[in-house]
């Protein structure tokens, strides 16, 4: 895997820090200040890591802790597609370097291997008008981490872990920035191919699963991943839903 990267936005202006709180905290705030699209903030540690839902995200070194500065010309009801996005960029990037990986995406924005959780994606908007001014997409990868503890070690894997070998983290984020690029612009460009895509890497379509939704837990078969990013369950009673990113989480 070569070192150069090969992109014409992406990761053009980088800043990297050895330990900050939060990458997509920096990079929101380079944002309002009018940092370019594709700007990235990269960290080797945070020690106040954001998960989806409020959650802690575990970032010691041996991860991939970046944020990627994004100005699509959208509308706001189009962001839940990019965490979708950002999921489907870190399953291609596994493929491409691991095609014997059996990585995917677990909706909506999780990129699992074997079930376990290997990376995950936090987008945040500042929207005005209904319009989107920027959005930062902040990943997470479990790359070379080796030791999970508890309760995080029963949901969680890493590249390492997975292949059993050391995996260069520039080559991966390289690899990494390369399909997001692509996959971002053609997205903008026609949000069909993105939608194909995400069903081919789907690692739930087909399946029975368990959704939380506030209070209410709904079990179901998962038919489809609709043109809003939304998930579309049959429930046991045969009534179709349709539930959107942000309303809800797999339970099991
Ligand atoms: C999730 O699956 O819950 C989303 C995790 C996103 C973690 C990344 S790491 C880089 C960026 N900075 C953060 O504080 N969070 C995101």
């Amino acid at each position: 895997m070569s070192l150069t990267l090969n992109t014409r936005v992406f990761g053009k202006k980088v800043y990297s820090y050895s330990k900050v709180e939060s990458t997509n905290e920096i990079a929101y705030r380079l944002a309002e200040q009018g940092a370019e699209e594709g700007t990235v903030v990269i960290a080797i540690e945070q020690t106040k890591g954001k998960g989806r839902a409020d959650h802690y995200w575990f970032s010691p070194s041996g991860g991939l802790w970046l944020s990627l500065i994004l100005r699509p010309l959208m509308v706001s009801s189009s962001m839940s597609q990019l965490s979708l996005l950002g999921a489907l960029g870190i399953t291609t990037s596994i493929k491409r370097m691991f095609p014997l990986l059996s990585s995917g995406i677990r909706w909506p924005n999780d990129a699992v291997i074997n079930g376990k959780k290997v990376g995950g994606v936090l987008c945040r908007a500042k929207n005005e008008q209904k319009k989107v001014v920027f959005v930062i997409m902040g990943i997470g990868v479990n790359v070379n981490i080796e030791e999970f503890s508890s309760p995080l070690c029963f949901t969680a894997t890493s590249l390492k872990r997975e292949t059993e070998c050391y995996v260069p983290e520039e080559a991966f984020q390289h690899c990494l920035l390369e399909e997001l690029e692509r996959l971002y612009f053609s997205f903008l460009d026609d949000s069909s191919a993105l939608l194909e895509e995400i069903r081919l890497f789907s690692s739930l379509l087909g399946k029975q699963i368990k959704v939380k939704i506030s209070q209410e837990e709904l079990t179901g078969l998962v038919q489809d991943i609709d043109e809003k990013g939304r998930l579309v369950l049959r429930l046991e009673s045969g009534i179709q839903r349709r539930i959107g990113p942000e309303e809800g989480y797999i339970s099991g």
